[in-house]
């Protein structure tokens, strides 16, 4: 039995977990700044790391109540080490280390997009080789893992990530922030009334976003000009249509050419409504591939995935030393600079 301490502090959530064998999660405390940076319009990086500070020992505290197990029966701090905002990370990464200097824990420095994609072990035990799709506020990749624990990354975005995109696409809207999830409400009110072009990419597997959001911009303008209303439903409906389309696309390909055992979607893009339903069609036609969506829960940013990742860590006797640091451009093992 291992029990594992997690923390995870990459962007605008403290949030603290104990794991049990990689599986089985004891507590998962997620204390969110939402509220904070929605009066911003996005994440405040310097406001982020201030809050982190201050919440970080009662969520920490919390998750250990709650989860019924003593600090002596730890058997090892997982961190995220990287990638996202380096004064959000050092909190998370100073915490870790000074509970296992005082609890004398080893430590397990972990890839926040490798606890993405472990997340999904809390609902169905991976399968490989399995291909990754994922998407949040930062990355859009597709992963390819031959076998447990390597990673491939053979498709990114060399512009602006899913989630990003979405979020600024919300704030052209005065729609407010986080905006994935408002433009996935709102288009399910919406029109197929405005069009927007499908990204292209030169790399067969790779995506990109920021055409897409100009092209959002260029259709608000053109309407403005002509003196027509811009009906904000039928804007998100048209996005809503398209950004998830263009991954889906690619996704499949990728799928079909590699032919894994499993498909698994993660990061905090996963929860939009439209790329479920449309990876849950498309995948319904490739039945040799087992598709993977995560609950709601484990798709935007916990401990418990890092937890999860952590344990693979420790598995393979990955463990940090005190002198290792926060990295806000770490890569997945495996992948180049
Ligand atoms: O994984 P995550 O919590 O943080 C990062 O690692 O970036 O992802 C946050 C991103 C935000 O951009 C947010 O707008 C997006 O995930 N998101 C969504 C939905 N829920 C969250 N995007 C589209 N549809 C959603 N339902
Ligand atoms: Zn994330």
């Amino acid at each position: 039995m291992t029990m594992i301490l997690a923390i995870e502090t990459s962007c605008d959530e403290t949030a603290c977990a104990v794991v049990k064998d990689g599986k089985e999660i004891l507590s998962n405390i997620v204390s969110s700044q939402i509220n904070v940076h929605t009066m911003y319009g996005g994440v405040v990086p310097e406001v982020a790391s201030r809050i982190h500070v201050e919440n970080i020992s009662a969520v920490i505290e919390e998750a250990v109540r709650e989860s019924g197990v003593r600090m002596e029966d730890i058997d090892a701090i997982a961190y995220t080490q990287g990638p996202g905002l380096i004064g959000s990370l050092h909190v998370g990464v100073q915490a870790a280390k000074t509970l296992a200097l005082l609890y004398d824990k080893p430590l397990l420095p972990v890839n926040h997009m490798c606890g993405h994609i472990y997340a999904n072990s809390f609902v169905s035990e991976l399968k490989f080789p399995l291909m990754a799709l994922v998407v949040s506020g930062g990355h859009s990749e597709l992963v390819w893992m031959e076998d447990d624990w390597h990673f491939e990354v053979i498709g990114t975005t060399f512009d602006d990530a899913i989630g990003e995109a979405y979020d600024k696409v919300a704030r052209v809207l005065g729609l407010g922030y986080p905006g994935g999830p408002i433009i996935d409400k709102m288009a399910k009110d919406g029109n197929p009334h405005y069009k927007l072009p499908v990204p292209k990419t030169a790399g067969r597997y790779d995506f990109s976003f920021s055409g897409l959001k100009s092209a959002v911009l260029q259709l608000i303008e053109r309407e403005k000009k002509q003196g027509n209303v811009i009906v904000t439903e039928d804007v998100a409906y048209a996005f809503q249509e398209t950004a998830p389309y263009s991954m889906v696309s690619k996704t499949i390909d990728a799928v079909k050419t590699y032919k894994p055992k499993m498909i698994v979607l993660a990061g905090g893009v996963a929860a939009n409504s439209r790329l479920r339903e449309m990876m849950r069609e498309e995948m319904a036609q490739i039945p040799e591939t087992e598709l993977v969506i995560p609950p709601m829960y484990c798709c935007t940013d916990n401990a418990a995935m890092i937890g999860a990742a952590g344990y693979i860590a420790w598995k393979h006797q990955e463990f940090g030393t005190f002198r290792d640091s926060a990295d806000p451009g770490l890569t997945m093992p495996g992948e180049i600079d």
